[in-house]
């Protein structure tokens, strides 16, 4: 009888203890649902292991929010921009990377006195198409800087009160990755002049941001910093100004540069020999780098008609995908 009601409280206790985990797992499993930063916890976990691997240092320690940011953390190695892919632009790209590339990557040299500081704020500005992210992903690039890409979008579609603790994320984030730059694209739609019809969240971070940044501008040993572009330099306050002292305009390109401009972006395709790129650059008055991009792929279309057209007659086809002079003319008439 005893051996029983035995039997029968073992049976009990353990489906007591079955029961109990179950409803753990439950809530666990339902709670990891719950949280909004889950999937992008996964990717920067997975992120974070490639960072750690290239900066050859165990794992940094990282919040939830420097998680979510390190979702938009790119590192310098898989950036496929570098100065020699930008045409143009020589002298901008000779005081970059005395300014800015240098002391990034041999803080040595400007580690005495006051007067030789890293640059801790740059501005790109100018009209769209003319170059200024590549030249921002460059500088990454050549200076082997971790470059963290905030979006604003980023940081205001989690809960609206985290946006801070974002904010904050990326300072603490580019501050554990240094040497890192801190780039933000379209600076006028981010940090813009602040309006009263702003919601009061979206002014909360811009001050946070604000006040972070000053913070680490006055920390003189630390190797970030805040890279902007914008297409409307006219729309930034005064106290953004104050803050991007290095200010560079990205202009319309002259005939020289276009020249070099289409010489990198048909740099390893068939062209024509002797084929003349100031020629072709003189008739494109106006045009920024994006203009001549798209100039390029619009001459590369003609072959493939022409392809097609043979094709379509049944000849046999001998043409190849070739840039000729012709082709860059009837872009232009056309
Ligand atoms: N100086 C340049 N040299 C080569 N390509 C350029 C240059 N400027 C612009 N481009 C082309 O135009 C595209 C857009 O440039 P981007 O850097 O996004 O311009 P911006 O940020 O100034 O609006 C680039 O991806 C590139 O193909
Ligand atoms: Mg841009």
């Amino acid at each position: 009888m005893g051996g029983f009601s035995d039997t029968k409280v073992l049976q009990d206790l353990l489906l007591y203890a079955a029961r109990a985990a179950l409803s753990y797992w439950v809530l666990v499993t339902g709670l990891r649902y719950l949280d909004p930063n889950r999937e992008s916890s996964k990717k920067a976990l997975e992120q974070k292991k490639e960072i750690a691997k290239r900066l050859g240092r165990p794992l940094i320690q990282t919040n939830s929010y420097e998680d979510v940011i390190a979702c938009d953390v790119i590192n310098p190695d898989h950036i496929d921009v570098e100065f020699d892919s930008i045409g143009g632009l020589e002298t901008i790209k000779q005081t970059l990377f005395e300014l800015v590339i240098l002391p990034l990557q041999r803080p040595d040299l400007f580690s005495h006195g006051k007067l030789l500081g890293p640059q801790k704020g740059v501005l790109l500005y100018g009209p769209p198409g003319t170059g200024k992210t590549m030249l921002a992903k460059a500088i990454a690039k050549e200076s082997g800087a971790v470059f963290i890409n905030v979006r604003i979008s980023n940081l205001m579609s989690k809960w609206f009160g985290d946006a801070q603790k974002l904010v904050a994320a990326v300072f603490s984030l580019a501050h554990k990755l240094q040497p890192s730059i801190i780039f933000i694209d379209e600076v006028d739609s981010f940090l813009g002049q602040r309006r009263s019809s702003d919601h009061e969240a979206v002014l909360n971070m811009k001050t946070e941001f604000m006040a972070l940044w000053d913070g680490f501008a006055t920390d003189q040993s630390a190797r970030v910093m805040v890279l902007a572009a914008t297409n409307r330099p006219s729309e930034l306050d005064e106290a953004i100004l104050r803050r991007l002292p290095q200010a560079f305009e990205i202009g319309y390109p002259d005939r020289k540069e276009r020249a070099d401009i289409l010489k990198v972006i048909l740099k390893g395709e068939k062209v024509e020999d002797n084929i003349d790129f100031s020629y072709i650059a003189g008739l494109c008055k106006g045009y920024t780098g994006s203009d001549l991009f798209d100039l390029c792929k619009k001459a590369a279309y003609f072959p493939i008609r022409e392809i097609l057209h043979n094709e379509k007659n049944g000849e046999q086809s001998c043409v190849s995908i070739f840039f000729i002079l012709f082709y860059f003319l009837l872009c232009l008439i056309f």
